[in-house]
């Protein structure tokens, strides 16, 4: 890191995208210097982000009010990602650094991976392969029984945000009656997009066969999907979670499926990830005689993934620095 006096910016990308910077320095290498820490917690960045003018922060470390404390010309720290809770972002308001995040780079892998849950949990497949990967005995379409036909079946989405649409508008063109429910969005959103709106939990929750929730994590959306809200369901619903895991409490998914009030569960997102061996649902996942152990589908916090959602976000965290460097306003601030 060169000193602070030097009037070339330093640009520093401070974990998670080791060298070479290809997309940092293709956006920002004609006037910066750019540089990669690596670091795989924030006391690796000691001496090393001080005389910084931007930072790239990825989810290894932490920036927080100590991190912040030490940068001497810190113009603006883009969380390259949509979740922004490991930088001090009031603390750096208070300093002058702008905050800004990355929140579209996902949008659409996440929608895609919410319907693949959800078509493999309404169409069977995945249980079906597990079921007949275990004996040739009973090779028949008799192993999927019941299902039922997707057109008109009711898709309930919690949270009609950027994925929320993007599953809605999905989940329409499959055939399913989408509702949903979002306290904040004002009327009309329903009309444009040509789906039905809820006015409460209840409403959703007692039609919704598939639920996907893409709310934000909040104290309060924390276990709003509990056991008395997959007791509003109808029998053999499905319910995917591609939000955060603490919107969903998991004993209450264990509980659906042992009682036959889920049909189907698909987790991307868990409260712990990795979960603990011994959590019950994990337990029960594992097990060959428990019902979850075919109809609960989970993944490793997987859903955002694409190679095109990676670069998305180096390109778009690296404009914003380029932007707010050469003087223009920043945007998606968080602060
Ligand atoms: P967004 O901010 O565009 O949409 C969130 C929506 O949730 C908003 O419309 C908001 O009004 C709504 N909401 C807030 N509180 C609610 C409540 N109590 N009931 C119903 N709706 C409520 O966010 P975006 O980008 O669509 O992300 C959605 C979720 O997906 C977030 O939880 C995010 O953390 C998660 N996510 C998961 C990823 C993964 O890899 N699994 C990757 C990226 C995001």
């Amino acid at each position: 890191m060169s000193h602070p006096t030097d009037p070339t910016p330093q640009v520093v990308v401070t974990d998670f995208i080791p060298e070479p910077l290809d997309i940092e320095r293709h956006i920002l290498g004609d006037f910066a210097q750019v540089t990669a820490i690596g670091a795989q917690s924030s006391s690796e960045l000691d001496g090393r982000i001080e005389s910084a003018d931007a930072l790239l922060v990825y989810h290894f470390v932490s920036i927080g009010r100590d991190v912040i404390e030490r940068l001497e010309r810190c113009k603006i720290i883009v969380r390259c990602g949509a979740g922004y809770d490991n930088v001090d972002h009031e603390f750096a308001r208070q300093r002058g650094v702008v905050v800004a995040n990355v929140p579209d780079y996902g949008t659409e892998d996440v929608a895609d991976a919410a319907i693949a849950l959800t078509l493999s949990l309404a169409r069977g497949t995945h249980r079906l392969s597990h079921l007949c990967q275990r004996g040739t005995d009973n090779w028949t379409y008799e192993l999927a029984v019941p299902l039922r036909r997707i057109r008109g079946r009711v898709f309930g989405i919690l949270g009609i945000g950027r994925i929320g649409t993007a599953a809605a508008l999905r989940a329409k063109a499959l055939g399913y009656d989408v509702v949903f429910y979002d306290p904040y969005v004002t009327d009309g959103r329903d009309k444009s997009l040509g789906i039905r709106r809820a006015h409460s939990l209840e409403e959703l929750l007692s039609q919704a066969h598939v639920f996907s929730c893409h709310c934000l994590l909040s104290d309060e959306t924390r276990h709003l999907i509990n056991c008395d809200s997959i007791d509003l369901m109808p029998e053999g619903s499905l319910l995917i979670n591609t939000a955060r895991g603490a919107v969903v409490d998991p004993l209450a998914v264990l509980k659906g499926l042992e009682n036959g009030r889920l049909a189907g569960a698909g987790i991307d997102v868990l409260e712990r990830e990795p979960p603990a061996d011994d959590h019950p649902l994990i337990c029960a996942w594992r097990d060959p005689n428990h019902p979850a152990h075919d109809r609960l589908i989970l993944t490793p916090h997987s859903a955002f993934y694409s190679e095109e959602g990676l670069e998305d976000m180096r390109r778009k965290g690296s404009e914003n620095v380029r932007r707010v460097l050469l003087g223009e306003p920043p945007r998606n601030v968080v602060n």
